[in-house]
């Protein structure tokens, strides 16, 4: 394709990892995804969003202006409201909180959040810590955005207190310490993991970088975007409420993953001094995110509507995980040939292959022979490793459960482990 009129940034936007895989999806258009991060159609709340659509356009105090463009923050009454959901998952009252409603923005996904804060933290070349592996959209908002990235290893549990010490310590060696800005963590069933960072560890954390406060304060970007889809018990507070300094942690939630990605509608809360940057580049990015969609989750919110349907959906998405995981443990690939962790809530299953010479990446022969003689797709590892050189980068696999029904969960496992044991039998082309 001609690309002799884009910009730079359009040509380096076409390279990136996530059109690569919308592309694989385009081309094996019969494969059963296992790849696709998308949420399960089943569970979409059509009635109570079509319903709560009804109640606001029916009322004439509100039917004209959820239609009318909103504030850059968003609407102050679901800012306040969100303050108070967050007080509810953290446990406290909202007067225990330390941070107010002036902080908190709504914003069109967090996708959006976590681009405007890293623009409004980071110029080209300062240096954002990641874990290895991490989100794979925000690994190419940080190169777009010209950020250095360092990542740190990851054990079961999430980030390696350890790993992240010594990755400060290399760094100050290096007299790279004033450019580190940015800790990013999913700290509640990551994604791609599926990994939860337990008090203890969230503390820890904190406490590390305490000790290196004197030296270089680092913001804490904690992204908890699956935070509330928790199977069988709640996750520990988050990294918001349990710091002490009130300037370091910056927090996003979406609620793409537990309503809806159509409603796409997220909120974040800045510590003070990031505050009026924040709302300064949102305004020339968008002047606001959708008001109608704002009204909507403020009213589910308000009617108890969102509670009841995120309970349900902790069910749903429960049954479909651990149908998943029993799968890969009837397909006999745990038995030896690879590694997984039965999930515990978010959307994703880790695999690790074990280092037998079959390698999981897109050019590799796992990928094709998968998609193209077994008709399953997964998330090759490789796209969520900041350092591409990671053997862990190769043995790894993501695996959703999130938008196939359950009844084909175990066929596409099926087909996994059918794919493996193909290419298992033969000699391995790189
Ligand atoms: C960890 C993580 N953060 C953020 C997002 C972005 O979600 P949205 O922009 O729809 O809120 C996703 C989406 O998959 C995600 O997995």
């Amino acid at each position: 394709m001609e690309q002799k009129h884009l910009s730079r940034r359009a040509q380096w936007a076409g390279r990136q990892k996530i059109g690569y895989l919308m592309q694989q999806g385009v081309d094996f258009p019969d494969c059963l995804s296992l790849a696709a991060g998308l949420v399960d159609y089943a569970t979409l709340p059509s009635d109570l969003v079509r319903k709560t659509a009804d109640q606001l356009l029916l009322d004439p105090a509100r039917q004209k202006s959820v239609l009318q463009y909103g504030t850059t923050p968003g609407s102050l009454e679901l800012r306040t409201r969100l303050c108070q959901h967050l007080a509810e998952l953290d446990g406290v009252s909202v007067a225990q909180q330390n941070f107010g409603v002036e902080q908190v923005f709504a914003t069109t996904g967090s996708q959006q959040f976590l681009d405007l804060v890293t623009q409004a933290v980071c110029d080209p070349g300062d240096i954002v810590l990641v874990t290895a592996p991490s989100y794979f959209v925000y690994l190419s908002t940080l190169e777009g955005i010209g950020c250095e990235l360092v990542p740190v290893t990851c054990d079961e549990e999430g980030i390696c207190v350890a790993a992240l010490d010594e990755a400060l310590s290399a760094l100050e060696a290096a007299g790279k310490l004033p450019r580190v800005k940015i800790l990013y963590l999913v700290s509640y069933f990551d994604n791609p993991r599926g990994s939860t960072l337990g008090e203890a560890r969230r503390r820890e954390i904190l406490d590390c970088l305490d000790r290196w406060l004197k030296k270089q304060f680092i913001y804490l970007l904690e992204d908890a975007a699956y935070r509330e889809l928790w199977f069988d018990s709640p996750p520990p507070p988050s990294f918001l409420q349990l710091d002490s300094n009130p300037d370091r942690v910056i927090y996003t939630q979406t609620f793409s993953k537990c309503l809806s990605p159509g409603l796409r509608t997220a909120f974040g809360i800045v510590p003070p001094a990031l505050v009026k940057a924040f709302d300064d580049l949102k305004s020339i990015h968008d002047f606001g995110s959708p008001n109608f969609s704002q009204a909507i989750l403020l009213e589910l919110l308000k009617t108890g509507g969102y509670h009841e349907h995120v309970a349900d959906l902790r069910q749903a998405y429960r049954e479909k995980g651990l149908t998943l995981f029993h799968a890969l443990e009837n397909s006999g690939l745990l038995s030896g040939q690879a590694t997984a962790r039965a999930p515990e809530g978010g959307l994703y299953v880790w695999l690790q292959l074990n280092d037998s010479g079959i390698t999981t990446g897109f050019e590799d022969q796992l990928f094709r022979t998968a998609a193209q003689d077994f008709q399953v797709m997964y998330v090759p590892g490789e796209l969520f490793y900041a350092d591409s050189t990671n053997p862990e980068a190769r043995l790894t696999m993501r695996l959703s459960y999130g938008v196939q029904p359950t009844g084909k969960l175990a066929t596409g496992i099926e087909r996994l482990a059918g794919a493996i044991q193909a290419v298992a039998g033969q000699p391995q082309v790189q």
